[in-house]
């Protein structure tokens, strides 16, 4: 039996071209769902692109074409670099489809309908750049208006608003009562602390005087509505014909936590008695030399380089090692390199060359069986069964830098393992104990390399599949029955090389 298991990502702004930190949400995301798929539940992983709203309108008007024309060529851009980067979503969900306008029109009515959809004619703070109105508490400790909302401007406008302040004493009674909602918890902890001053009733709707690049609201013409009740609700509007909802988890970062999934969010779907989503997985800002990795910072695109050069699943797992879920962490050519010197080429890439060299050399291509079973072998076992438990509860959390970690010490412990048996010597001697310690080791060796792959699949997937297949086994489908100590490997035929990171020359670094 399969237990659903709904994952999305953040829908990226289609005004841009994708950057560091839309790579990694989607890495992210990728190595979770491939992760529940090899634990046998039905994974349903949806991703896409946000395509209205005022930013959007501006780039087409300056590009000089149609906004439908920009998205769709944004579009592509966007859908390269999941292909490139070994994706496995299931859906990709662009908000100018059909599918989605008729749902977001439909959760418009129905509020309208409820009466929880008012018409008010308001003077006020309003910020172009976030395509919304501010409020007095919005101003920095000096007065002034934080950066991120750029030019600010006195706007009176007739509008109509989402009585979002009716839902917030429901929403922090949900909060407290499913700690598991919001992770990590100091993430929480921040929302509850924003949510002790009220919420103010929600602008959901843009004239058209303004704003064309939208989804019309269904009772007034004159109106599209506000780009974030609009995006939104794709993570509803893309699984309503599969009967999916509600997800499991929503991957997002730092920056649209509070308040569009915290809180608007969970109260729009209250208000249509929907059920809330299980949980939003926030992960922190990618910065490069210190700075948020963004689309205005050239680099943050440059970044993404290393994939071309390096391959998709070492730009993985640096991303995946790199990153604390939940904390920021600095991108940097430097712990590119070092990462993938010291953990895959002379750690895990090394392993296995030393592995196919040995056996190539000894048994003629064909992985031996196990003939010594000393202390050595012993202490491996009992490692693997540790680790395989660390690895497993930090994937549980999410804390897929945890489970790296705790997986590189097992590697480690294969190739120190080797030394100590210095298979090289064995080779040389005619003892018989000798001849079935070389056996061991190599057995051993290629077992270990198995297992870790088999665990490794979902962040390195093509690396994992290349090294299964060399030692004689196929891809990993699932994990069921394939991560204990089995020698199934025994008697394969391998080749004489494998090599799974390339030596590659550094590209001079150009002069900024
Ligand atoms: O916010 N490091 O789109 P977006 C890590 N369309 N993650 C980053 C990042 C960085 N430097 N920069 C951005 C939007 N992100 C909306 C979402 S969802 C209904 C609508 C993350 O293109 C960001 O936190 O600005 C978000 O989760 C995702 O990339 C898309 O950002
Ligand atoms: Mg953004």
């Amino acid at each position: 039996m399969s237990s659903k298991f709904y994952i999305t990502t953040a829908i990226d702004y289609a005004n841009g071209t994708p950057h560091l930190g839309h790579a990694y949400e989607k890495v992210l995301t990728d190595v979770i769902a491939r992760n529940a798929r090899m634990q046998g539940q039905a994974v349903h992983f949806l991703t896409g692109l946000d395509e209205h709203g005022q930013k959007v309108q501006q780039t087409a008007q300056k590009e000089n074409k149609t906004p439908q024309v920009l998205v769709d060529e944004v579009a592509v851009v966007f859908q390269e670099l999941l292909k490139k980067l070994n994706i496995s979503n299931d859906d990709y969900i662009r908000t100018t489809e059909t599918r989605h306008k008729t749902v977001v029109q439909d959760f418009l009515q129905k509020l309208f309908d409820q009466g929880l959809i008012f018409k008010a004619n308001k003077t006020g703070w309003y910020s172009v750049r976030q395509e919304q109105f501010l409020n007095e508490k919005d101003r920095d400790e000096n007065g002034e208006w934080p950066e991120i909302y750029g030019e600010v401007t006195i706007t009176q406008e007739e509008n109509y608003y989402f009585k979002l302040s009716q839902f917030q004493p429901w929403l922090i009674e949900h909060i407290q009562s499913h700690p598991e909602f919001i992770s990590p918890n100091f993430r929480r902890n921040q929302v509850l602390e924003f949510l002790k001053e009220p919420l103010n009733d929600l602008c959901i709707s843009r004239p058209k005087s303004r704003l064309t690049w939208g989804i019309e609201l269904p009772f007034d013409p004159h109106f599209v509505t506000y780009v974030w009740f609009d995006a939104l609700t794709n993570y509803y509007s893309a699984v309503l014909p599969k009967n999916l909802w509600p997800a499991d988890v929503h991957v997002i970062g730092k920056d649209i936590l509070s308040p569009p999934h915290a809180v608007y969010w969970p109260c729009m779907l209250k208000a249509l008695n929907i059920e809330p989503p299980r949980q939003l997985l926030v992960h922190g800002w990618w910065t490069i030399k210190g700075a948020k990795a963004s689309k205005s910072t050239g680099n943050a695109t440059q970044s993404m380089a290393f994939v071309d050069t390096h391959g998709a699943d070492a730009f993985r797992y640096y991303l995946c090692r790199e990153m604390t879920v939940g904390q920021d962490a600095n991108f940097s050519d430097d712990t590119f390199n070092t990462r993938y010197a010291s953990d895959l080429q002379n750690n895990f890439g090394n392993l296995l060359n030393r592995l196919l060299n040995m056996v190539t050399r000894h048994y003629q291509g064909l992985i031996p069986q196990v003939a010594a079973d000393e202390e050595l072998e012993k202490n491996l076992r009992r490692l693997w069964e540790e680790t395989l438990t660390k690895y497993q509860a930090f994937m549980a959390e999410y804390q897929i830098s945890h489970a790296l970690e705790a997986l590189w010490v097992f590697i480690s412990a294969l190739n120190a393992y080797i030394e100590t048996r210095a298979p090289w010597k064995l080779a040389k001697s005619t003892a018989p104990e000798d001849r079935a310690r070389l056996d061991s080791c190599m057995a051993h060796v290629a077992e270990g390399l198995r297992l870790v792959s088999t665990l490794l699949t979902p962040v390195m997937p093509a690396t994992c599949d290349k090294i299964l297949i060399n030692i004689g086994g196929q891809p990993a489908q699932t994990f069921k029955n394939q991560l204990t100590w089995g020698h199934s490997c025994t008697g394969q035929k391998v080749e004489a090389v494998c090599i799974l990171f390339p030596k590659i020359e550094p590209t001079p670094e150009k002069p900024a």
